[in-house]
This record gives structure tokens, C-alpha cells and sequence, in this order.
């Protein structure tokens, strides 16, 4: 296995020049965009890159388009060392992590904007996060040009939203997505994490036994959405101090709430545990459950 450290480049000009002879050698280029501070779910995308591809490329940039006013943009973790050291012991060619002076030059005045289905869930929570999200990523998809671009499905609706953007700009990329990446425990990986005190790291874990419970509420034949979600509520409630933001049983294309589990739904909720907002998600499929 390769162990040393991909090489870094930091401007578009240089990603152009060390991708020039990629693209005329025919290689297939992936690409992972990521915030940095990456752990077993981005390298389960670079792994998911290295094994489709002849070349990838995994961007780290903290794109603040995407943060609102009071989020965590100044606290979001910057840990580009350790990152390197991560990807020496996946196949990555190369390291994109540009400023944001090269991202967002003096005068940026174009947005991307998604239609209906960045509107609800974390649209509706967070305004202007896939406005942000969509403009960086197309900006990333016209500067590497892969072939193919990977995403995890814990930021399921943002895999939409991407998916939605390339084909509505004609964008030549396949958009892959990749399962969630848990700990033992059930916690699904995220950056924010790290944020947890080892109580709320503890309190984390009842947005997984709220998505376990509305797989075995399927699983037994409930199909009433506002049963599942009251249920899910119960039990995330139990966990001192979490604030719910949504608890959302959705079609899983459109996004729009289900009343009756009768096809495959995507059950997807954000909770405030102490002060970090966590996401997480899972497809009931009552066909194959019960
Ligand atoms: O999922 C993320 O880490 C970010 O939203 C992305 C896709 C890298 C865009 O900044």
C-alpha cells in the first residue's frame, strides 16, 4: 500500500496543470470533496474513488458559502496535517485545499440555486446552506472535471441536491453515494463529532435508537408516519437537553412527507445535542421488512 502523503496543491492553476496529463492519458479521475477533518466515513468515499477510478482527488476546503450567520464556521475543525497523514494510507493522487480567496476572488457574484428539493428538512433549518453547498461544488465540479464525484448518504438530502444541480447544468459527472459510516455503537460518523463531551457523545447515540425504532416499527407492520415519528420523538426526548429540529418521513426522491409507509421512505431527523446539531437518516423499505 502507498503510505506517503498525497501531493498538495493549493491553487486552481496547479490542480489544472497536475490534472492536464491525467485527462490526456485517458485516466478516470474521481473526485471526494470534503471540510477536511476526515475520518472512516470520507475514507470510505476515497476508498469507494481509488477502487472506480484511475485518479482521485479529494478536495479539503472549509467553504463558508455554506455556513449561516451563527453556525460554526470559525470553530469548524482544520486539521489538514492529520487529513494528509489519513490519506497517505488510502489511495489519493491528489489534495486540493485551496483558500478562500481562490474559491470566492474579489467580485464572486454567482449562486447556484437548487429548486424544491433544497427547500425542506435542512433547507428549512439552515437558509442558504445548499445555495452554498451547490455553488462550491459546481465551482469544484468545473475545476477538477471527474468523471465521477462521491458523497456519503448521511448528508442524504445535500446527495439530492448535487444530483439534482448536475443534471439540471448538464454537468458530465456521475454522482455516487456512499452508505453511512457508523461507529460501534451506531453513532454515525461526522466531523462534529469531535465537539461532543464524552455525556453528550453518550446522548448522541438516541437519534440511532430512534431510526432503530422505526425500522422495527416497520419491520411489524406500522405504517402511520406521525406513529413512527411520535415514537422517535419519545425516545430521542429522553436524552437531557436535545432539541429537535425535524423528525421527517419523506418520499425518498422528492422529499415530500409521507402520511402512510407504502413504499421505500427516508426517515430523516437533526437533533441539537448541548449545542451540536447532528444529522442522520435511514431508508425504511416495508416491502423487503415485513
Ligand atoms: O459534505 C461536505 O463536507 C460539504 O458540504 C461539501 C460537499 C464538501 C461542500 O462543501
Amino acid at each position: 500500500m502507498n503510505s506517503s502523503p498525497p501531493k498538495l496543491v493549493t491553487t486552481v492553476a496547479q490542480l489544472r496543470e497536475e490534472l492536464r496529463a491525467v485527462r490526456r492519458a485517458g485516466k478516470r479521475i474521481g473526485l471526494v470533496p470534503t471540510m477536511g477533518a476526515l475520518h472512516e466515513g470520507h475514507l470510505s468515499l476515497v476508498r469507494a474513488a481509488a477502487a472506480e477510478c484511475d485518479y482521485s482527488v479529494v478536495s479539503i476546503y472549509v467553504n463558508p458559502s455554506q455556513f449561516g450567520p451563527s453556525e460554526d464556521l470559525a470553530k469548524y475543525p482544520r486539521t489538514l496535517h492529520n487529513d494528509l497523514a489519513l490519506l497517505a494510507g488510502c489511495r489519493t493522487d491528489l489534495v486540493f485545499a485551496p483558500s478562500d480567496g481562490e474559491v470566492y476572488p474579489r467580485g464572486h457574484a454567482t449562486w447556484v440555486e437548487v429548486g424544491p428539493v433544497a427547500a425542506p428538512l435542512e433547507g428549512a433549518c439552515r437558509p442558504g446552506h445548499f445555495r452554498g453547498v451547490a455553488t462550491v461544488v459546481l465551482k469544484l465540479f468545473n475545476m477538477v472535471q471527474p468523471d465521477a464525484a462521491y458523497f456519503g448518504q448521511k448528508d442524504y438530502q445535500q446527495a439530492l441536491v448535487i444530483r439534482r444541480m448536475a443534471a439540471d447544468l448538464d454537468v458530465p459527472v456521475a454522482v455516487r453515494v456512499c452508505p453511512i459510516v457508523r461507529e460501534p455503537d451506531g453513532l454515525a460518523m461526522s466531523s462534529r463529532n469531535r465537539y461532543l463531551s464524552p455525556t453528550a457523545r453518550q446522548r448522541a447515540l438516541v437519534l440511532w435508537k430512534g431510526l432503530q425504532l422505526a425500522q422495527e416499527l416497520a419491520a411489524g407492520g406500522e405504517r402511520n408516519a406521525a406513529v413512527i415519528a411520535t415514537r422517535m420523538r419519545e425516545i430521542i426526548e429522553t436524552a437531557a437537553d436535545a432539541r429537535i429540529d425535524y423528525i421527517a418521513l419523506v418520499d425518498p426522491e422528492t422529499l415530500a412527507p409521507v402520511d402512510v409507509v407504502a413504499g421505500q421512505t427516508l426517515v430523516a431527523l437533526a437533533v441539537k445535542i448541548e449545542n451540536t446539531r447532528l444529522i442522520d437518516n435511514c431508508l425504511l423499505e416495508p416491502g423487503r421488512l415485513s
